[in-house]
């Protein structure tokens, strides 16, 4: 049956145990006498290096060790939405219940509920022929909400025995010819991905309501975007914000490796965060996996796959599913730890030389899929990254770079100037935007495309002229330099700049967005043919429009439409008369 053998040797998080060599890769296994959750790194002759996801210490040479016969698997059914795991998907609040505050060793509590009775309502019959992925029914939890119930991916047959009514998570609902069952939920390895049909092409935006992302650095459903940034630039409330007001069915939140109390606040604030959408608490669509960096390293290694996984299980119903990652790079810590206890070569900066290829690995389950099925679903990864003092040429940011779509860059001087999102328009790209601007012209606006390069062409004009001025200071500028520096400053103080922190302004439909790019550019349009034509610039910057283009962040999307015709004339009207002056 299960292997089992005896601990040889400690070395902090890792254990070798003789005698598991019936053991796989990956398996898990549980160890010492309080039966510590495990997994299996590597296998040399005899011996195993095991890495523990608990706390180790107290551990002692010669106590058992044994394989749990399958890997590390994350437990998905009705249930996951709304609450707050580990990184090995131990319910937190349940744990903190029976712990106190701690999570304590040798605890073993499934993930979701067993106590809690669904009512299950199939949607299949006795002898229909049930294939892997197929919606065999809906569980309604005790509130009445619907949870829909598929066959796992490797369970098919003829459905011999369907059973309607009060069903425990793990009771089995349907017996199939073969004798496998189906249960409400279902366990899948968190390192490998789940399967579908096809892939999809995407070309419709993973909307985020952040006018810097959408308009300059969209990126698709089903995509990847990565957000470097140092200490205090704002990665946690930008992902923060993208849970709240981006354009996802379920948002899965894993929160990795930062600090305990920056996590404590995240725990602490999101249960209470309402959904834009619904009025609704947010974390009735969030699933949230936390690991704080005195949680053990080997969790935090798992967190991410955990999330994935969930996220694909949310996917697999057809549902555009979010994953944020705060942050990658305490994954990736937690990586290079485990190598060097494995006393593997180092590769740059220390971190294990298959970081590329691991992150690449993981960034490539994001996608926009065809599932089992049939549905169409997507997971969109949003990974933070926090690069040592900023410096983009550190390992994790460039090994993310190779792996993902979309770039936007923190900039600490954006940051200290209260420019948020510090978003560095000059550094940050998007690979998805040539195939999302049909999208933004159809459904922004037609002109969208121009619009944005010649917000792009203005914010690199500024740039210019500041060198210059740098150089010869600014009395040598021309008024029509100065009219670009004094444009550029309206775009990034009243376009580019959004407060997370203010009601009418923290997210901003695509069209709103637009219709603030053409007034903004419009302004300089204007404003450029008036002082070519001698009017001073100091009379064009009198008119007043300045200010009521900064106002336009508080207008609603609804009075957008309108607000712009308002602005658009009592512009044209104030330049025109100056120029007849
Ligand atoms: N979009 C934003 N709108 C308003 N303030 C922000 C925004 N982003 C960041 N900030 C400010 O910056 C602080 C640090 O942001 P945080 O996300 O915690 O940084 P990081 O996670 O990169 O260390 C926040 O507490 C907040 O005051
Ligand atoms: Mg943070």
């Amino acid at each position: 049956m299960s292997a089992r053998g005896e601990i040889v040797r400690l070395a902090g998080p890792t254990v070798i145990a003789r005698g598991l060599a019936q053991a796989g890769l990956n398996e898990v296994v549980w160890v010492g006498e309080e039966r510590l959750l495990s997994e299996v790194i590597r296998i040399e002759g005899d011996l195993a290096t095991v890495q523990v996801y608990e706390e180790t210490a107290g551990l002692a040479l010669g106590e058992p060790v044994e394989a749990a016969g399958e890997p590390l698997a994350a437990e998905l059914g009705p249930g996951l939405l709304g609450r707050i795991f580990d990184g090995v998907l131990r319910p937190l609040a349940a744990l903190a219940e029976k712990q106190g505050d701690f999570v304590g060793r040798g605890v073993r509590l499934p993930s979701l509920d067993r106590a809690v009775r669904y009512d299950f309502h199939p949607e299949v019959r006795e002898g229909d022929e049930i294939a892997p992925g197929t919606r065999i029914g809906v569980a309604l939890d005790p509130d009445g909400v619907q949870h829909p119930v598929l066959a796992p991916p490797a369970t098919g047959g003829r459905a011999v025995q369907v059973r309607a009514g009060p069903a425990a998570v793990d009771d089995p609902v349907i017996r199939l010819d073969g004798g496998a069952t189906v249960a409400l939920a279902h366990r899948w390895p968190v390192r490998r991905p789940r399967p579908f049909r096809r892939r999809l092409a995407s070309d419709v935006p993973f909307l985020t309501g952040q006018r810097v992302l959408d308009c300059f650095f969209p990126v698709v459903a089903g995509g990847t975007a990565m957000i470097p940034g140092g200490f205090g630039t704002g990665k946690t409330v930008l992902e923060q914000s993208l849970a709240k007001y981006a354009d996802a069915d379920v948002v899965v939140y894993v929160g990795c490796g930062e600090r305990g109390n920056e996590m404590a606040e995240v725990i602490d604030e999101f249960p209470r965060l309402e959904d834009p959408r619904t009025g609704r608490p947010l974390m009735e669509r969030t699933v949230m996996v936390v690991n704080t960096s005195n949680m053990p390293v080997a969790a935090r290694e798992a967190s991410m796959y955990t999330g994935i996984t969930i996220a694909e299980y949310f996917r697999d119903m057809g549902l555009a599913v979010a994953l944020m990652i705060d942050s990658t790079s305490r994954w990736a810590e937690a990586l290079r730890e485990i190598s060097a206890r494995l006393e593997e070569m180092p590769g740059e900066e220390g971190y294990p030389t298959y970081l590329a290829s691991r992150l690449a690995r993981f960034y490539e389950r994001a996608g926009r899929v065809e599932t089992l099925g049939g549905a169409e679903g997507a997971v969109t990864v949003v990974g933070a990254v926090s690069p040592p003092g900023g410096d983009l040429s550190e390992p994790v940011t460039q090994c993310s770079l190779r792996a993902t779509g979309a770039l936007s860059a923190l900039s600490a001087d954006l940051a200290h100037r209260r420019h948020y999102p510090a978003i560095d328009w000059g550094v940050s790209f998007s690979l998805d935007a040539g195939r999302l601007a049909a999208w933004f012209e159809r459904e922004a606006g037609q002109g969208f495309g121009g619009l944005r390069e010649e917000a792009m062409r203005l914010l690199q004009r500024e740039r210019e002229i500041l060198e210059v001025a740098e150089l010869v200071g600014t009395e040598s500028l021309q008024d029509a330099e100065r009219l670009v520096l004094e444009s550029a400053r309206l775009l990034r103080e009243g376009f580019l700049r959004q407060s997370a922190y203010d009601p009418a302004d923290a997210s901003c439909p695509p069209a709103k967005a637009f219709e603030m790019l053409r007034l903004f550019l419009e302004f300089h349009g204007r404003a450029a043919s008036a002082v070519g034509q001698g009017v001073p610039l100091r009379s064009v910057l009198d008119a007043g429009v300045g200010p009521k283009l900064l106002r336009l962040t508080q207008v609603t999307p609804d009075e957008m439409p309108r607000a712009g015709e308002v602005l658009r004339a009592e512009m044209g009207e104030a330049l025109a008369r100056l120029e007849a002056e």
